[in-house]
Order: C-alpha cells, then sequence, then structure tokens
C-alpha cells in the first residue's frame, strides 16, 4: 500500500482528514499546502459546465482536468472520480482506472456505489488499483433532487453494510455524502477505515467540500455548503481596479512595458 494511504488511514481516531476538489493547476497548487487528499470530483460537471446532472460528465473530461490539477500537487494524495458509465463491469473498470492512472498520474480512484459494484471494486484493488469508497447520495445515479441518506433503520442497516464490506473489499477511504449524523457516526465507529464526510456530520473522521462552493465562486444553495469566504467579491475588486487603470491611462506604466 502506498505510504501516502497508510498515512491517511493512520489518522482515524487521531486527527481529522482534509480533503478538497480541484479542477486546475492554480488550485490544486494552493490547497495541496493544507489538505491530505486532493479530489478530482466529477462535480466539475456542474460547477463548470453547467450539466444538470454528473451523468454528462467523460473520461475525457476527467483525464484533462486531472492532468492539469497533477501539475499543482506536491505532497497531497490525489483521487479521481471515475465518471458514470466507464465502471459498468469488470474489464471496463480495470482498463479505463489503468488509463485514469496512467494518464494523469493520480494514486486512487474513486467510484459511487456498494454492494452493487463491490466486485467491479474488488477486481480493481485486486490489480492493485487503490479504491476510494464513495456512499450515501450517490449523485451518478440521482435523478433530481438529493435527498439525505441513512434516515430509516432500513436505510441505516444498508449503508451500513455496505461501508463493512468496502471496508472487507480493501477500499482505503469511504465518502458518506449527505448520511444522517446518527448513521455517519455508526459507520465511522464501526469500520477501521476512515469515512470523509459532506454534509454527514462531525462525526466522520475527515471532511471534504467542493473548492468552488467553499470560496463562494459557485452559486448553490446546498445545505452542507458553507461559504468560507466571499471570492467572487475578491475577482470583481481585481478586475474592476484593471479596468480603470486602463481607462485612465494608468496601465500599463514603463515597468510593465518592453
Ligand atoms: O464529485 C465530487 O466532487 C465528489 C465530492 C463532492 C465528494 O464526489
Amino acid at each position: 500500500m502506498l505510504n501516502k494511504i497508510k498515512k491517511i488511514i493512520s489518522k482515524k481516531n487521531k486527527s481529522k482528514i482534509i480533503c478538497l476538489t480541484a479542477y486546475s493547476k492554480n488550485f490544486a497548487e494552493e490547497i495541496d499546502k493544507y489538505v491530505d487528499i486532493i479530489l478530482v470530483g466529477d462535480s466539475l460537471g456542474s460547477v463548470l459546465y453547467n450539466y444538470d446532472t454528473t451523468r454528462k460528465v467523460s473520461l475525457k473530461n476527467m483525464i484533462e482536468h486531472s492532468r492539469s490539477v497533477r501539475m499543482g500537487i506536491k505532497k497531497s494524495l490525489m483521487v479521481v472520480d471515475m465518471p458514470y458509465q466507464t465502471y459498468r463491469n469488470r474489464k471496463e473498470a480495470l482498463s479505463n482506472a489503468k488509463k485514469i492512472i496512467k494518464e494523469t498520474k493520480c494514486e486512487a480512484v474513486k467510484l459511487e456505489g456498494g454492494i452493487k459494484i463491490a466486485k467491479i471494486i474488488q477486481h480493481l484493488i485486486n490489480n492493485r488499483i487503490p479504491v476510494m469508497g464513495h456512499l450515501g447520495v450517490l449523485p451518478q445515479s440521482v435523478k433530481g433532487k438529493f435527498k439525505s441518506k441513512g434516515k430509516t433503520e432500513k436505510e441505516k442497516i444498508k449503508l451500513l453494510k455496505d461501508s463493512k464490506l468496502l471496508e472487507n473489499i480493501g477500499a482505503f477511504a469511504i465518502v458518506l455524502e449527505c448520511v444522517q449524523t446518527s448513521t455517519s457516526k455508526l459507520i465511522t465507529r464501526s469500520i477501521k477505515i476512515p469515512t470523509i464526510g459532506i454534509g454527514s456530520s462531525v462525526y466522520c473522521d475527515g471532511q471534504v467540500l467542493v473548492t468552488d462552493d467553499l470560496l463562494g465562486l459557485n452559486k448553490t444553495n446546498i445545505r452542507f455548503v458553507k461559504k468560507f469566504i466571499d471570492l467572487k467579491k475578491v475577482v470583481n475588486q481585481g478586475v474592476k481596479k484593471f479596468k480603470k487603470e486602463v481607462l485612465s491611462k494608468k496601465f500599463p506604466t514603463k515597468k510593465y512595458s518592453y
């Protein structure tokens, strides 16, 4: 197992795991200093391309953005989402996961689902491809509005079973998306690999958010998104200043001219 992955697993019950998304080099470069995991999420479909579903994200989209992200990472573990319909069976999944790793130099891939795709995940792991699981709300399977998971006893038991299954087949961590608090707490306490929550309570071993959301760059009213800063304001200030100086012929001075 990769040292970076061992280190992430060893954080369980000691220190929270920090994970953020990145879709390009410049963001990855800044984020890398503060996080343990950088995820090239297929959320890039809605954030960058205005797609109404992550199902429209292609393997080519993921590989191109991931290649850019790779250039910005020095220390974090790089995980890339396998997009919709790239892991419908074992052969397809292995061939696409190998392609992603070869072309992007990422260290792991993330797939959405539990028992339904367990054999596929197992096949990747048997072929030495590190896998991060993803349970709860599975955006690649949702049509329309997202509903939280793990509220009923039935859902709770199913999520717990799926989490244990992913642990047993060798996933190194599991993203829990919009999983009700008592369920995410139970799962986190019941498995030895870390849970990374998104809208799934403080009891998870780590947290992930979409970077564009936390920086206020992406308009969204999803409950789990906290805007930690309004980067739009900063961008506006910079662009306004540039415009003003160009209009008043203050820019470019000699210093900025050849
Ligand atoms: O696509 C993504 O960015 C994700 C995270 C939100 C977990 O899967």
